[in-house]
């Protein structure tokens, strides 16, 4: 992706990060989703006291996008520190936020895993899920 529209892209995943509701592990994600008609759908982490609905940045994101009826996309940026602090480390998403993305992107979502808007590495999902399993497998073209 062009150095300019990463950086957007990530520019409104800090944003989306400010909103993380983490009174539990004060860890802070933000994610920014770009779908394919050129839309960003944002998502932060929202946490839980029963701990198990805690959901993700990323599906945060997706899932807002999918129930707005958007349901193609091109590009996933994340990022994630503790409260308070710079973004040391990358975030990766977690293996159940790669399925779900998995669903609509297949392979080819590219994603950017940012500690800053010029400080990132670009990768894709396939790399991320290799041999992933999707709706192909069960024969399904998804609506
Ligand atoms: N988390 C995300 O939102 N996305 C990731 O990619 C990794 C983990 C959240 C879940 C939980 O609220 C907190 O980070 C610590 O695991």
């Amino acid at each position: 992706m062009e150095r300019e529209q990463a950086k957007e892209l990530i520019r409104a995943a800090f944003r989306a990060r400010t909103f993380a509701y983490t009174p539990y592990s004060h860890f802070k994600v933000g994610a920014a989703l770009l779908a394919k008609d050129g839309r960003v759908f944002t998502g932060c982490n929202i946490e839980n006291a029963g701990y198990t609905p805690t959901n993700c940045a990323e599906r945060t994101a997706l899932f807002k996008a999918v129930s707005e009826g958007v349901t193609e996309f091109s590009a996933i940026a994340i990022v994630g520190s503790l409260e308070g602090k710079t973004n040391t480390l990358i975030t990766s998403p977690c293996g159940v936020c790669r399925q779900a993305l998995f669903e609509f992107t297949g392979p080819e979502l590219e994603v950017l895993l940012a500690k800053s808007e010029t400080d990132y590495i670009e990768t894709t999902l396939g790399d991320l899920l290799p041999y992933g399993f999707g709706p192909k497998n069960l024969e399904i073209t998804p609506e």
